[in-house]
């Protein structure tokens, strides 16, 4: 039997991205990979060890010394570092607003590419994060490159912290949103952009459940193997 399609999913902060892969996934019994996650777990760990986010070889450093899982467990997604469930932890603010300049260098990018390549090996994999399509899977069978204005982002990020119970100001969210947008896009190492045979969806006024369906469409279409 054929092996297992490989779905990438890329795109900027706030587009959906890890709600609809995780709910694809589910539906077709794949293994969601939140490759963000991996970076975030990285600056959590450099902040923690006090390592400059700009000193790359002190960051290779550290990262070797670091084992990063992303465990299933009853339907979420829980990241461990060297065995410490930092699920919570790598999604603080600090770590929201270094993590970009973490992920821009190429050494450390090399061996998360590598990590990443080996979790989707045997196909059946969702993967999101910003380079995916371009660098990561290459040859994924289907690529899906999710967007949204920066307005409707900041507008999904605030609602999602405020139902948390988290203090957020929607100004300076559009605007961290804004910076990590330039920041990705601009970086000279695998930069956020869509791959050439990536499928563009705008998800700006769409809810969660027609973007998924949207994607399921899509599979049925191409006919893929997610068996
Ligand atoms: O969930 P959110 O969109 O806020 O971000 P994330 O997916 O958790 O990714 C956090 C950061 O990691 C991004 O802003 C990128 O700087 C970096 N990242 C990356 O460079 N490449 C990836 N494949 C995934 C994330
Ligand atoms: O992973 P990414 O940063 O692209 O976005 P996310 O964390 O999946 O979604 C950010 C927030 O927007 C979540 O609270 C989602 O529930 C919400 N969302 C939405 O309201 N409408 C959509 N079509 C997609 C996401």
């Amino acid at each position: 039997m054929n092996k297992r399609i490989n779905i990438a999913i890329d795109g900027p902060a706030g587009a959906g991205k890890s709600t609809v892969a995780k709910m694809v996934a589910e539906e077709i019994s794949f293994i969601y990979v939140d490759t963000g996650a991996m970076y975030r777990a990285l600056t959590w760990y450099a902040l923690q060890n006090d390592c400059n986010v700009d000193d790359e070889p002190g960051l290779v450093n550290l990262l070797k010394k670091t084992d990063i899982q992303l465990i299933n467990q009853g339907g979420v997604l829980h990241i461990y570092l060297n065995k410490q469930d930092v699920t919570e932890e790598i999604r603080s603010s600090e770590v929201t607003g270094q993590v970009s300049y973490v992920a821009k260098h190429g050494e450390i990018r090399k061996e998360m590419v590598a990590k990443q390549q080996q979790l989707a090996l045997a196909g059946g994999t969702v993967m999101d994060g910003r380079d995916i399509g371009t660098a990561v899977l290459p040859h994924a069978e289907l690529k899906i490159f999710l967007t949204a204005t920066v307005e409707e982002r900041a507008t999904r990020r605030h609602e999602e912290l405020v139902s948390k119970g988290i203090k957020s100001d929607y100004l300076s969210l559009k605007k961290q949103i804004a910076q990590r947008d330039k920041l990705d896009s601009e970086r000279e190492v695998a930069p956020l952009k869509k791959a050439s045979d990536a499928i563009e969806i705008d998800s700006t006024s769409m809810t969660i459940n027609e973007v998924v369906e949207a994607i399921n469409a899509l599979i049925d279409k191409g006919d893929y193997n997610v068996e």
